[in-house]
């Protein structure tokens, strides 16, 4: 009999998989360590699905999500062939991988020459989304992690050239903007340019924009190398149906439409995302609640000592005083406060913290002052 280990690929034994936040079941946790929104679905979204609950589900859903690609459309000012919709903006960014960038290693390697490097390269900044180096490993495609500026800033393309780790011509680059886990908004201006500089496809993942100044979506209709990565979880307290998108050239959304599954939609998540976007005055009044209590979290931490950088997302990054980062997750949780420790060494001086409720956000402030009233007495 074969050991299942024999069975499996070298490249999957040695993977490092994707490490998602905590989602414990705890009575009284105030959860902020995964940027859900801390504010239920619209009434009209919730009676959606419900309604849907019925004999229908023995029935595949739309094979493209047809309903929700038309709506966007009519939302972003393109026609439905710019859209594809998936299991997540984690699965479109996973086609991404399989579709645009050539497997290095493994037993789909096609290339072994230094020169034919860059169609098997993934190209990301560090910090920022932790799934982009996951799926590279996973595709067998190599990495260029290249680190952003001083406080999590973008350089420009000159600085890019200068410091010649950046490859533009990489098969796939993915910038997070705004920037996660830093929450540090980027210039369309600036990201405009660097998309004009790379030779090989972009993806802007703008996960968090609905809660930032300016967004890019204008990129992915203006040049054939740009998709914009869209999703229905944060912004649209839908984690929990999985729908995601990428808006960009309709050969490119044809490409990656040819090897996503079937349905990769399910179509309760497809149902949800269609009413969502006949309701967005309910999520843009949520965006604005969701900002300011991001403000005064800011200010308060901020008077208590933390080191707040500013954001543009629904979390913060926050440098706390007196103890290190990975001892005020224990501190914190100790007090059933949930908030998220990064130990990648660019940003584990910080916490990183979801913005819920006001009353989440009190919560957490008057937990700190008793943290660092305890450690003065
Ligand atoms: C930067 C970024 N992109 C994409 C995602 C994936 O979101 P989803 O798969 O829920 O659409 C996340 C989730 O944490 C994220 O932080």
């Amino acid at each position: 009999m074969p050991k299942p280990q024999s069975l499996i690929r070298p490249l999957v034994r040695d993977l490092h998989a994707y490490v998602p936040g905590e989602q414990p079941k705890i009575k009284g946790l105030v959860k902020l360590n995964t940027n859900e929104n801390p504010y239920p679905p619209s009434p009209r979204v919730l009676a959606a699905v419900r309604a849907a609950v019925d004999g229908r589900l023995r029935l595949y859903p739309n094979p493209t999500a047809l309903a929700v690609r038309e709506k966007l459309a009519r939302l972003h000012g393109c026609a439905p062939e710019n859209i594809i919709v998936g299991n997540g903006s984690d699965e479109v960014l996973a086609l991404a991988v399989r579709c645009f960038v050539e497997p290095s290693r493994g037993s789909n390697a096609i290339f072994g020459k230094q020169a034919d490097r860059a169609r098997a390269t993934v190209q990301y900044f560090t910090p920022s989304y932790s799934l982009y180096p996951v799926l590279a490993d996973i595709h067998g495609a190599a990495k260029n992690a290249v680190p952003l500026k001083s406080d999590f800033d973008l350089p420009g393309v000159a600085e890019l050239k200068l410091g010649k780790e950046w490859d533009f011509k990489a098969a796939l680059t993915f910038v997070t903007t705004p920037n996660a886990p830093s929450g540090r908004g980027y210039k369309t201006a600036e990201l405009e340019k660097l998309c004009c500089a790379q030779k090989g496809l972009v993806v802007l993942d703008e996960a968090y924009v609905d809660f930032a100044e300016e967004n890019a979506l204008k990129l992915a209709l203006k040049f054939p190398h740009v998709l914009v990565a869209r999703t229905f979880s944060k912004a649209y307290s839908l984690c929990f149906q999985r729908v995601g998108y990428f808006v960009g050239h309709p050969e490119l959304i044809a490409a990656l439409d040819k090897i996503r599954d079937s349905y990769n939609v399910n179509g309760l998540g497809q149902i949800a995302a269609a009413a969502t976007l006949d309701d967005l005055k309910f999520y843009r009044a949520n965006f604005k609640k969701i900002i300011s209590t991001r403000e005064w979290l800011s200010r308060e931490l901020t008077r208590l000592g933390f080191r707040v950088l500013p954001s543009q997302t629904n979390f913060i990054l926050a440098k706390p005083p007196l103890f290190p980062a990975k001892d005020w997750l224990q501190k914190l949780r100790k007090q059933k406060i949930l908030v998220r420790w990064f130990s990648a060494p660019e940003v584990k001086v910080y916490l990183r913290i979801t913005i819920g409720t006001p009353a989440e956000a009190e919560v957490l402030v008057r937990a700190v002052c008793k943290i660092l009233a305890v450690s003065k007495s």
